[in-house]
């Protein structure tokens, strides 16, 4: 709910300050490492039965084209198994080059959905 009623409050302003830019996965309309971090929450992984692996490996591979580490959580579909798609992703990132590292995080919004996925560029 806070986080709800902060963006609420700062929706107008972040608008005509141009800090809310709207863009669809797996193409972002940012340039090449703009971003520190580049969050899913609640959307890659969740919908695992409509959204196919190669769509999840080119969404993933364009938040890390723009930002410098990629968090993806929780790692849950919609009912509530880990997505068969974690597994796959990790090794498939683990070959071009990225660290993946499964993070315990304190907030849990569906049952179980504690852990997010979380990748850098290996230095
Ligand atoms: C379940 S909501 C999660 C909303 C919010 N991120 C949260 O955690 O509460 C899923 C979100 O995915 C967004 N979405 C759907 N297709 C998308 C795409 N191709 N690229 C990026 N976001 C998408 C929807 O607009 C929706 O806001």
């Amino acid at each position: 709910m806070s986080a709800m009623n902060n963006f609420l409050a700062d929706f107008a302003t972040g608008k005509t300050e141009g800090r809310y830019v709207a863009g669809e996965l797996p193409l972002l309309p940012f340039t090449d490492e703009e971003f520190d971090i580049a969050l899913s929450s609640h959307f890659l992984f969740l919908y695992s039965s409509r959204l196919s692996l190669e769509f999840h490996l080119q969404a993933i591979q364009e938040m890390l084209r723009v930002a410098a580490e990629v968090r993806v959580f929780p790692l849950l579909t919609l009912d509530g198994n880990r997505s068969p798609y974690v597994n796959s992703v990790v090794e498939h990132l683990t070959d071009f080059g990225f660290s993946s590292e499964y993070t315990r995080v304190p907030y849990e919004f569906q049952r179980g959905g504690n852990e997010m996925l979380l990748i850098r560029k290996n230095s």
